[in-house]
């Protein structure tokens, strides 16, 4: 017999007519004569069954694991040593009583490794083991080998993604949290997502409506852009963006709520998003309860989860509230292994964790689909100076700012177009459009300006006509640029209405 007959009889996996019928034009001569007696073959029929019965003891054999153990925890950091993972990659801490903490190596000092835990670290005892808590592998398949295992995050946990998680909402790890049953895992990613080179990012040119008028109209988002939404609490950052969510034409909306308030995620869910928004949107809600290391986990998940549809050819709006949390988890991770302040308190990793989160999001290849992400940044006492403002800014393609002035007055969105800016607006929308945004905002700008004068009647009309034209348009611009929470502006009424205001 010939080597192929040989593998090709052991294999009980290959169907018999495969040996029996050579192709006639490949096989050699001695295959053809050696095969035909093969099925009453009675030691090559032993042979067979012997081996069934070695791979079945095979498979019973428990696999050796390696098991680190826990020599300190303190604060949010333990320390295991006697078990080598990479960084990045999960691990369990079995308890006493039977249940476990799973953590994710964060650092490592000499041979022990740092371990962020992802809940909380009641029961853990000195000396505890550590155990990876590698994804399962499945058997290698006999014609593909093993499964590739080529990048350190394939090593790392997966976590589903996908159409069947339309309408869901979901914690940092993948778990329901709305009580409508298990989520599939059918479909899985890793949360580091695949970084794509920026000469084949399809570029910005078409623009995504997002219902909002003010934004339609003089701050035009395209698909694929990335903005900032710049404001302090209270001003009106959750409902504007629960109004995009609800109008946009995006075919999906992903939201993830990091770091907020869990009363806030539920207001946000039930009375912002509503059920009609909450039906084409995956909400990820990470709040200030959860850990840190869950805060951070939130944020990369809601972005593989974008990922993934866009990857799927979709338009996806994603919203992240807010990035000022996130880099705060970072902070207090940073902090707990050992990394010496430098901004504010914020560790110079935080300012490398910003661009690589928000780096994920954009536009895909061409012939990919787009994400389009709006991340929320919390300016305290709106200050604008605050350091992860000054790096949002600087990162992103854009930024709306909410003023409070605005909002107090009942000026609701209380978008400040004079501070705003989308940077992609110019390639993508007409000449024209530009022109009546421009006047808009000139005439806007010169009221302001020029609010005291009038108020106390120091203005004589006539004596600049710009002026006089911006005292005239003033309150068809004000009504032009507030929109009810209930109403939906799409971008030709948007378009229409700012043509009509300017001429
Ligand atoms: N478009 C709007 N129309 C009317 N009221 C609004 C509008 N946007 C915000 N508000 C008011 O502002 C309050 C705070 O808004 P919210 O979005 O929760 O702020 P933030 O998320 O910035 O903390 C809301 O409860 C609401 O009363
Ligand atoms: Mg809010």
């Amino acid at each position: 017999m010939t080597d192929e007959t040989i593998s090709a009889a052991l294999d009980p996996a290959a169907p018999a007519a495969d040996v029996i019928v050579p192709d006639t034009e490949t096989a050699d001569s001695a295959a053809t004569t050696a095969a035909a007696p093969l099925t009453d073959n009675i030691h090559s029929q032993r042979w067979q069954s012997y081996l069934k019965d070695c791979r079945e003891l095979v498979n019973l054999v428990e696999q050796l694991e390696v098991a680190g153990r826990i020599i300190k925890v303190t604060g949010l950091v333990m320390v295991a040593t006697g078990i080598k993972l990479p960084i990045g990659s999960a691990c369990y801490i079995p308890l006493q009583d039977g249940g476990r903490v799973e953590a994710e190596v964060v650092g490592f000092d000499g041979e022990n490794l740092l371990l962020m835990p992802q809940s909380a670290v009641e029961g853990v005892v000195p000396g505890a083991k550590v155990f990876s808590l590698e994804i399962a592998e499945t058997l290698p398949k006999p014609q593909f080998g093993r499964p590739p295992r080529r990048r350190a995050q394939d090593r790392a946990r997966h976590f589903p993604v996908g159409d069947h998680l339309l309408g869901r909402v979901v914690d940092a790890a993948g778990n329901p949290l709305d009580g409508l049953g298990p989520i599939s895992t059918e479909v899985t990613a890793p949360l580091g997502g695949r970084v794509i080179n920026p000469l084949m990012r399809a570029p910005i040119e078409t623009t995504l409506d997002v219902g909002v008028r003010a934004i339609n109209a003089m701050l035009t988002v395209g698909r694929g852009q990335r903005l900032g939404l710049f404001a302090g609490s209270g001003v009106g950052k959750s409902v504007l963006l629960g109004m995009m969510a609800r109008y946009t034409t995006a075919d999906v909306i992903v939201v993830g709520l990091i770091g907020e308030r869990g009363r806030e995620v539920q207001e946000f869910i039930e009375q912002i998003l509503g059920p009609e928004g909450l039906a084409r949107s995956v909400v990820v809600a990470a709040p200030a309860d959860v850990s840190a290391l869950m805060r951070l986990q939130g944020a990369s998940y809601a972005t593989a989860i974008a990922e993934k549809f866009r990857q799927q050819g979709k338009n996806v709006l994603l919203i992240m509230d807010s990035l000022t949390r996130y880099a705060m988890a970072q902070r207090e991770i940073a902090l707990a292994i050992g990394e010496p302040p430098a901004t504010k308190g914020y560790p110079p990793s935080v300012f490398a964790k910003l661009p690589a989160l928000v780096e994920r999001t954009g536009n895909g290849a061409r012939g990919e689909g787009s994400i389009t992400a709006f991340y929320t940044v919390l300016t305290e006492g709106d200050d604008q100076q605050d350091p992860i403002a000054d790096s949002a800014r600087a990162i992103l393609d854009g930024h709306i700012v909410l003023n409070r002035t605005l909002a107090e007055s009942g000026h609701y969105p209380a978008i400040d177009i004079e501070q705003s800016i989308s940077r992609a607006m110019h390639n993508i929308t007409s000449s024209q459009h530009q022109q009546q945004a421009r006047l808009l905002k000139q005439l806007y700008s010169r009221f302001l300006r020029s609010q005291d004068l009038i108020a106390v009647g120091a203005y004589q009309a006539g004596s600049d006509p710009m002026l006089d034209l911006a005292i005239q348009k003033r309150d068809a611009i004000n009504q032009f640029l507030q929109q009810d929470i209930h109403e939906c502006a799409d971008m030709q009424a948007s378009l229409d209405l700012l043509a009509n205001v300017v001429s």
